[in-house]
């Protein structure tokens, strides 16, 4: 029988292409290149392309993410796994000081974690690496002159605002909403909080699956871009007046709290598709005196009944929905298949001593994003 990791490498067609290259040029023979990411099949199949490439790969999980069966996977393929599954972070910041104690060549980072704890106790061989994403990039663009060393990041690519953040991702809140849910979204006001890459995605989406779509975004200038793809860009009050369907999408705090609670309509969705689960202040509405009654549903869903009858539900507890509910599948494989050709070209551009030592926190290079792109058009056809 195969399995969901072997449907997701056979999916991953420029990481396939890219590891049969590596198997012949070797870039990094003789390397070990240190990790802590989300383990789960897409990132198995990165894993197994470095490790083609003739790396040593030694990984941890995310805290709280690890899937048993990738690191059984990751395991059975010849990766070092340190740990597994953890929601302890003592434990895990000794999962990743275990990575660091094999001292890699090559970090790929994810939010800073591990170069860091790599400055507290430096070691001359290591020569620069990746990371994956914005938080990442703010905390290590501070450490600039300790690191010292090229740190690509790939969250700063073009390619990755648009595959992921815009398409990926809308298609995937646009899923778990019809997943979790089950309910339609023909003919439904959608109300899109931010129109930023997430925020746009959302919103094309939900217009593509017949809903009517508004966004409220307090940037005139992206409020403009809304309006002018087609979407109604309403005050706030009236938004949340009309909405069936409300989806956070800024990177802000309490964007929807318990003084919202007035304006919502009975039977309203509320969704967060935003990094931190502090978009909606669920605490605060659940904790306000209107709510009568709280019904922990089926999966994901929890509905809060007021006192003057109306009914609302929070998908998700309010994190990222498109992480939420039964067997939640995340972005698409062809998304994550790009990104991850990216990190896979640009520790490859480090390991062969092409990203200079001045590049220290920087971009993902325009060379290897073009590379990326036409090797995706070719491969995709
Ligand atoms: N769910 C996922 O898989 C996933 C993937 C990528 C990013 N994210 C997260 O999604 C969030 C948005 O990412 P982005 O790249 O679109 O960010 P962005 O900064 O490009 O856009 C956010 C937009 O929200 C607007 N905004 C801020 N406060 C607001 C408010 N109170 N009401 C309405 N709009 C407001 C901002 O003006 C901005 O235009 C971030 O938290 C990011 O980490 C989630």
């Amino acid at each position: 029988m195969t399995s969901r990791i072997d449907w997701v490498r056979g999916n991953c067609r420029l990481l396939r292409a890219i590891a049969e290259e590596f198997a012949a040029t070797q870039p990094f023979r003789g390397l070990t290149i240190g990790t802590g990411i989300h383990l789960e099949p897409k990132t198995v199949a990165l894993l197994l392309t470095l490790k083609d490439g003739g790396a040593r790969v030694v990984s941890t999980g995310n805290l709280n993410s690890t899937q048993p069966e990738a690191v059984e996977y990751l395991r059975a393929n010849g990766v070092d796994v340190v740990g597994d599954r953890t929601t302890d972070e003592r434990e895990h910041d000794r999962h990743l000081r275990g990575v660091l104690g094999s001292q890699p060549h090559l970090i790929l980072d994810n939010g800073g974690d591990l170069f860091a704890r790599y400055l507290e106790d430096p070691y001359e061989r290591l020569l620069g690496g990746t990371e994956e994403t914005t938080s990442g990039r703010v905390r290590l663009a501070k450490l600039r002159s300790q690191l010292a060393r090229p740190i690509l990041v790939v969250n700063d690519s073009p390619i990755k605002q648009f595959a992921e953040n815009r398409h990926a991702v809308g298609q995937s809140v646009l899923e778990s909403f019809l997943r979790i849910t089950n309910r339609a979204t023909n003919g439904r006001n959608v109300l899109v909080f931010g129109y930023g890459s997430v925020g746009k995605g959302i919103a094309a989406s939900f217009r593509n699956a017949f809903a009517t779509v508004a966004v409220v975004e307090p940037d005139p200038v992206l409020r403009l871009e809304a309006s002018l793809d087609g979407f109604q860009v309403p005050d706030r009050a009236t938004g949340l007046r009309t909405a069936d369907i409300v989806a956070t999408a800024t990177g802000a705090e309490r964007v929807l709290t318990e003084a919202d609670l007035e304006l919502l309509k009975d039977r309203v969705i509320l969704m967060n598709a935003g990094h931190f689960p502090a978009e909606i202040a669920a605490d605060r509405i659940v904790a306000d005196p209107r709510v009568a009654r709280r019904n922990d549903g089926p999966e994901g869903i929890t509905t809060l009944v007021m006192t003057d009858g109306r009914e609302i539900h929070l998908l998700a507890g309010g994190h990222m929905v498109n992480l939420g509910g039964p067997r939640p599948l995340g972005n698409s494989i062809e998304s994550m298949d790009l990104g991850f050709a990216l990190q896979a070209r640009c520790l490859e551009a480090v390991a062969r001593g092409r990203a200079g030592q001045e590049d220290v926190v920087v971009p993902v290079p325009s060379s290897i994003n073009a590379m990326v792109a036409e090797a995706f058009l070719e491969l995709y056809r």
